[in-house]
């Protein structure tokens, strides 16, 4: 069997980064209320321009940069967002395109919102393992400012956008060890984006509508027992885990899942204070930082966890 190792990482955020204060010149929020629900300080985000493909092109050549690949070695692109440039062609395709790549390689998006990234590296995992693929680009890339309500207050103060890349390849040396993703649609009115296109309109609102208080219950619940199910199929202790790589939306959920996993938050890669919650693009921004900042090290076990819309939800535990 073929593990499916990370050979590189890279991330890319937009220029443009915007402060608590700068928000509350807009809406009625305070950096008080902002750092204390959520722990966030600042976010990214995307100029006109800048579509998330840019986003995700930027951090893919970062990431093949890292691991020493050229494009046309990737036999499969698989891109997780909830924002893609169009409503057809997939992102990945886009992508794939950009990076000047003609070798006819499989893209494709994968949309669990939030736990995207998580639902593409078990994907990935799953083409490596089968033998399908031997060198997989995974990136995880959104611009959530796109689809925010900026008169409102509950949902825009918690976004960012920006993308983060992995290049996975098949190795035997141990990767990802395992990976385990859930989803229940009875919860799909938690959180979503109502619109859709139909009959030359858009149809329903193009912004984000959350029950943020049962997003957090739910959320909290979830990404306890996921990682715990990680845990416990791989034969891992808590003890074991290096480094805890959460879904950024929210300081006081990640303190959570920390607590429940009895880990200190030394070793909590924690970014969602500079990034907000950039959704699909979250963990792999987190890991990338987490390695280039020299936190994170060759040989160490790396536990990651996300949740989002749907909802959709996943843990993936990865020897690094
Ligand atoms: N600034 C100031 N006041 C605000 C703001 C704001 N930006 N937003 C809401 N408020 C007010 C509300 O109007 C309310 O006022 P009221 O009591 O007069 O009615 C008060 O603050 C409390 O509102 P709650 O929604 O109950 O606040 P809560 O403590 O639940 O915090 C938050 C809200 C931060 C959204 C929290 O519920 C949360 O983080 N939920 C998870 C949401 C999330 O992470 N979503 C991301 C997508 S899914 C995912 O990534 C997991």
């Amino acid at each position: 069997m073929q593990y499916a190792k990370i050979l590189g990482t890279g991330s890319y955020l937009p220029a443009k980064r915007v402060s608590n204060d700068d928000l509350a010149q807009k809406v009625d929020t305070s950096d008080e209320w902002i750092t204390t629900r959520t722990g966030i300080k600042f976010r990214h985000i995307a100029d006109e321009q800048e579509k998330t493909s840019d986003l995700a092109a930027a951090a893919a050549r970062l990431a093949l940069e890292d691991a020493g690949v050229a494009p046309d070695e990737i036999d499969l692109i698989v891109v997780a967002t909830a924002t893609p440039d169009m409503q057809f062609p997939s992102t990945a395709t886009i992508v794939q395109q950009k990076l000047g790549m003609t070798n006819g390689s499989p893209a494709f998006d994968v949309q669990a919102v939030c736990a995207g990234f998580m639902y593409a590296l078990n994907t990935a995992h799953a083409y490596i393992k089968s033998g399908m693929s031997k060198k997989i680009l995974v990136i995880g890339a959104e611009t959530f400012s796109r689809i925010l309500d900026w008169n409102d207050r509950t949902t825009c103060v918690l976004f960012g956008d920006g993308a983060g890349a992995v290049v996975l390849g098949a190795s035997d040396e141990p990767g990802i060890i395992h990976s385990k993703l859930h989803a229940d649609g009875n919860y799909l009115d938690l959180l979503n984006v109502p619109a859709q296109i139909a009959d030359g309109k858009i149809c329903g609102s193009p912004f984000v509508k959350m029950d943020g208080p049962g997003v957090f219950k739910f959320a909290v619940k979830m990404l306890s027992k996921v990682a715990d199910e990680v845990l416990t199929e791989s034969g891992y202790s808590a003890e074991q885990i290096d480094w805890l790589i959460p879904h950024q939306a929210n300081k006081r959920i990640i303190d959570s899942t920390a607590k429940h996993l009895g880990l200190p938050q030394e070793k909590v890669i924690l970014t969602v204070q500079d990034h907000g919650n950039t959704s699909a693009a979250s963990i792999p921004l987190a890991l990338d930082t987490g390695i280039k900042s020299g936190k994170i090290r060759r040989g160490q076990n790396l536990l990651l966890e996300g949740i989002g819309g749907g909802f959709a939800w996943g843990a993936v535990l990865i020897k690094y």
